[in-house]
C-alpha cells in the first residue's frame, strides 16, 4: 500500500519508521528536503498550495496523512477524492488549523476550555482583558506552534504593544489557567469504529515548549475516563479517524482542554517504546483499515526532548547507556526540537530518580537553552 505523508519532520520520520513493519511504501510532501525522512521515503518537493503537484500526489498514494496542522486547507478543498484519501479528515483538520474555531467545536460538545475571545482589533483586545481578566494569554489564531506566536498579558497596559508584536492579525485571548498538572492523552479511532486510548501522560513545559512527558501519570481511574470521554464525544462528532490527542489542563476541580491536534504528537513519543503499540503504528493502522493495536504501557517511560544547539546527541549513550536515543539527523538550531531521549523504569519512583540523573547531567552538559 501507498501511503503519502503531507509535511517531511521528525513526526513523518516516526511514522514511515513504524510503518516498515506493516509494508508499507511512504512519500512525503514539504516545500524542501528534509533530513528527517531521507533514506526512508521518497521525496516530493513542491509547496502546499501548488494544486497540480497535489493533485498527482493524491492521485499516486491510497492514503493520505500529515504531520503537520498548518495546510492549505482552500487547496485541499480543490483536491479530487481529498475526503476519500485524507486522514484525520480535512473538516477536522479545519476545525484544528484554527483556535477559536476549535474552542468553539470543543465547548459545542460540552467540552470545557479556558475562557477566551476571538480579537480581531485592537480595542476589541482591550474589551476581552476587561471581561476575561488579567493575567492572560494572547495567541495567534492559526500558525501556531511550540509556544510561537503567544504572548502572556499581566496589565492591561501591554495590550497595544501585544496587538503590534503578534501582527495585527486575528487573535485569541484567553484566561490564564490555573493548572496543577498538564496532561495529554493520546487517543486512536480507525475507520472501522475500534478506539483505542492511552494512559494519561503527564507533561513539563518550558516558555511554551513541551520538555519532558511522564507516562502513565499518576492519575486515578475516572480521570481517566473523563479524559476519555471528551475524546469519544469527538471521535462520534466527526467520524474521526487516526490518532486525536488532547492536551489537557488539570485545575483543582476541572479537566479543561487547552487544545487538541488531530495528528500523532510529541507527548506520545513514550509510546514507541513504553507502550505495546506507538502512536505511530496506530495512527497508521487506523487510517489503513488494519486491526488497531493495544494501548497499554510497558512499564514507566519518561520522554525529554532535546532542543536547540547541540552536538552531545551522539555521545549521550556512553554516560547513560539505558537511554535510548532519538535522533531526527536534522540541522543544530536554536530553539529547534534535534531529537528526544527515552528512559524507562520499573516503577514511577525509579523513573523519577532515573530522570533526576539526566535533569543533572544535561543542566551541566546539555544545550544551553535547554528547556
Ligand atoms: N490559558 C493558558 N493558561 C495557562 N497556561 C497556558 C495557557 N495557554 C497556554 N499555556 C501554556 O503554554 C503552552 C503552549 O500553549 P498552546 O496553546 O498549547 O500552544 P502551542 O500550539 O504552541 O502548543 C501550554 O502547554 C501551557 O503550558
Ligand atoms: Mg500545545
Amino acid at each position: 500500500m501507498k501511503v503519502g505523508i503531507l509535511g517531511a519532520g521528525q513526526l513523518a520520520r516516526m511514522l514511515i519508521q513504524s510503518g516498515q513493519n506493516l509494508g508499507l511504501q511512504f512519500t512525503t510532501f514539504a516545500p524542501e528536503r528534509s533530513p528527517c525522512v531521507d533514506g526512508l521515503a521518497e521525496q516530493q518537493v513542491a509547496q502546499f498550495q501548488d494544486k497540480e503537484k497535489l493533485q498527482s500526489f493524491f492521485d499516486a498514494h491510497d492514503r493520505i496523512t500529515y504531520d503537520w496542522e498548518n495546510l492549505s486547507v482552500t487547496t485541499l478543498r480543490e483536491i479530487r477524492e481529498c475526503e476519500k484519501k485524507l486522514f484525520p479528515s480535512l473538516s477536522v483538520l479545519e476545525i484544528i488549523a484554527n483556535r477559536y474555531r476549535q474552542k468553539k467545536f470543543l465547548n459545542s460538545l460540552g467540552i470545557p476550555t479556558a475562557p477566551h475571545a476571538l480579537i480581531t482589533e485592537e480595542s476589541g483586545l482591550i474589551d476581552a482583558v476587561q471581561t476575561l481578566g488579567l493575567p492572560g494569554i494572547l495567541k495567534t489564531n492559526q500558525l501556531g506552534y511550540d509556544g510561537k506566536g503567544q504572548k502572556r498579558l499581566k496589565d492591561l497596559g501591554e495590550c497595544q504593544t501585544a496587538w503590534a508584536e503578534l501582527g495585527r492579525s486575528e487573535l485569541e485571548y484567553e484566561s490564564w489557567v490555573p493548572f496543577k498538572r498538564e496532561l495529554s492523552l493520546i487517543a486512536c479511532r480507525s475507520v472501522r469504529g475500534e478506539e483505542k486510548f492511552y494512559p494519561l501522560a503527564e507533561n513539563h513545559h518550558v516558555q511554551g515548549v513541551l520538555s519532558e512527558t511522564i507516562a502513565p501519570a499518576p492519575v486515578t481511574e475516572s480521570m481517566q475516563k473523563f479524559a476519555e470521554s471528551y475524546a469519544q464525544k469527538i471521535f462520534q462528532a466527526v467520524d474521526y479517524v487516526g490518532v486525536l490527542v488532547l492536551e489537557l489542563f488539570e485545575t483543582s476541580d476541572a479537566l479543561l482542554v487547552n487544545e487538541m491536534a488531530s495528528r500523532v504528537h510529541n507527548s506520545g513519543h513514550w509510546t514507541i517504546e513504553g507502550a505495546e503499540t506507538s502512536q505511530f503504528e496506530n495512527h497508521l493502522r487506523a487510517g489503513l483499515g488494519f486491526e488497531l493495536g493495544g494501548s497499554q504501557a510497558l512499564g514507566y517511560t519518561a520522554m525529554r526532548n532535546i532542543i536547540g544547539n547541540w552536538q552531545g546527541t551522539e555521545h549521550i549513550q556512553e554516560v547513560f547507556p539505558d537511554i535510548l536515543v532519538h535522533d531526527y539527523l536534522k540541522e543544530s538550531r536554536p530553539g529547534r526540537k534535534l531529537g528526544h531521549l527515552t528512559l524507562q523504569g520499573k516503577t514511577h519512583e525509579q523513573l523519577i530518580q532515573n530522570l533526576q540523573t539526566l535533569r543533572s547531567f544535561l543542566a551541566a552538559n546539555g544545550p544551553k537553552e535547554t528547556v
